[in-house]
């Protein structure tokens, strides 16, 4: 089947520089979602007709298997598809989707094709009933029921408004009516556009079937206008995924509060507190357990491992009964072994810890290898950047490093090593030994404090009154 995706609208009510279509719903531009169906449905050819905003819209979304039309200036739905022909192929049927159309579901869609598909030569419209109606095309059907024509909201009559089934605009025809019909619309109605809707007068009058198929919910063909609907369709689509997670056993606090950007694969007995959000591939193990609003990024998180509330973790992994956080920070090229512990104001960004190694407040380790049974004092820091290049520390197994300690890399530190509080490390540490790099303490006898002059020098006045 050739899919043709209408995209050339500008999205006014918006109120945006950015093309309707880019706008994100769960991380990902509309069109993308739209792109997204077309290929799930098996498409030979995708062909998008974009306009508004210009090359922004191919540019971000380009691919192989899409050709890219520009409808200038956008004469409407019907100028819009003939811009698409001559990338169809004629022998397959057309499918006709919206690029603000972001959440119809795949099976509503297979329904749609399969009744055009009952019968050759069969126009398929997904149609809805609406309480109102108002500002959509209705569908108009003799007293027996046969559908006669769409007519727009600003052409019809009184009666017509009356009508409750509208057009979605979703629709499929067979590709050689198209090709006929469309360079022979004219634009003879209230809005003076090329209406892609009068096809079906035109199927009707040649004798062909018109057939309506519904989606089970109305949402599916909901097009985003503004950014209230936006945020609306957004909504709708995390309910979703929460009552996905949940009747895949995850324990959700709130269903209303999670946001899946991307995609959480859970395995059995997760539990997920508030407002946590997931952005691109996340994988939770068996028993994992997520704090309140914690962002998880790309990243897999190993069985029994807890993540307390206020985490940001990207690029990382995390191991086994580890305990990260409160307020830890795992950045890109993070790896953590089994029963590490990160705690709170902890950083780490392209460094491994191994198992049993704890680093449970306020450091930063970057660019580190970290053995095993590690413990990292509060305020370590590596240094790992001389304002040119990157250098790594190695620290190795049994090692304990002081507080407040700084790590001037490349720097190893040697098995079972101790590093005393306050040292600046600026030479490998031998294994097995105390390292400290610090003034001797001194205590001074009969040193004095000093006090208060009880007849200070009157100080000149800095500021004088002005004069009168
Ligand atoms: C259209 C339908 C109407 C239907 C409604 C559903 C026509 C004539 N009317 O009306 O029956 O109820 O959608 O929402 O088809 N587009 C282009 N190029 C253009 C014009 C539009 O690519 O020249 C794209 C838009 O970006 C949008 C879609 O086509 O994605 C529909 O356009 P829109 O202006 O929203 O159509 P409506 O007038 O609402
Ligand atoms: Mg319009």
């Amino acid at each position: 089947m050739n899919v043709v995706i209408l995209a050339a609208g500008q999205g006014k009510r918006m109120r945006s520089k950015l093309p309707k279509v880019l706008h994100l719903l769960a991380g990902k531009p509309l069109l993308a979602h739209v792109l997204d169906s077309a290929r799930q449905l098996g498409a030979g050819k995708i062909c998008v007709v974009y306009g508004h905003g210009g090359e922004a819209v191919p540019a971000a979304l380009a691919a192989p298997d899409i050709a890219w039309v520009r409808q200038e200036p956008q004469l409407g739905t019907g100028h819009a598809v003939l811009q698409a022909l001559p990338h169809l192929d004629a022998a397959a049927p057309t499918l006709v989707l919206y690029g603000d159309v972001p959440l119809t579901r795949i099976s509503t869609l297979r329904s749609l094709l399969a009744q055009a598909q009952e019968h050759d030569q069969t126009l398929a419209l997904l149609s809805v009933e609406l309480d109102d109606p108002t500002g959509y095309g209705r569908i108009v059907r003799a007293a027996d029921g046969a559908i006669v024509r769409i007519v727009e909201e600003k052409d019809a009559s009184d009666n017509e408004r009356s009508i409750n089934e509208v057009n979605t605009g979703i629709l499929v025809a067979p590709t050689p009516r198209l090709i006929e019909w469309l360079p022979r619309l004219g634009k003879g109605n209230a809005q003076g556009e090329y209406y892609l809707t009068d096809i079906v007068g035109l199927a009707v009058g040649a004798g062909m079937k018109v057939r309506t198929s519904q989606p089970d919910d109305v949402w599916e063909t909901s097009g985003v206008n503004s950014r209230a609907q936006l945020a609306a369709l957004e909504r709708i689509y995390q309910a979703g995924v929460a009552t996905r997670l949940l009747e895949n056993g995850v324990q959700l606090a709130d269903p209303a509060r999670i946001d899946v950007r991307g995609e959480l694969l859970c395995g059995m007995d997760v539990t997920i507190d508030i407002d946590c959000v997931f952005e691109g591939r996340v994988e939770l193990a068996d028993r994992v357990v997520i704090g309140a609003h914690c962002v998880l990024k790309n990243c897999r998180v190993g069985s029994g491992a807890r993540i307390a509330p206020f985490c940001h973790i990207e690029d990382a992994v995390v191991g086994p009964d580890n305990i990260v956080g409160p307020y830890a920070r795992l950045r890109p090229g993070t790896e953590l072994g089994r029963e590490v512990h990160v705690g709170n104001f902890v950083e780490v960004k392209n460094s491994s810890i191994a198992d049993h190694s704890k680093a449970n407040h306020l450091a930063y380790l970057g660019d580190a290898t970290i053995g095993s049974r590690v413990n990292i004092g509060a305020g370590t820091i590596t240094c790992n950047y001389d304002g040119a290049n990157k250098f790594r520390t190695v620290i190795e197994d049994d090692v304990f490093i002081g507080s407040d300690t700084q790590l001037v890399a490349p720097v190893t530190v040697g098995r079972g090593a101790t590093l005393g509080a306050g040292t600046t490390l600026t030479k490998d540490a031998p294994p097995d030994q105390l390292t400290v790099s610090r003034a001797r303490q001194v205590s001074v006898p009969g040193w004095k404090r000093p006090t208060k002059n009880p007849n200070p020098n009157p100080i000149p006045n800095a500021n004088p009154k002005k004069e009168d």
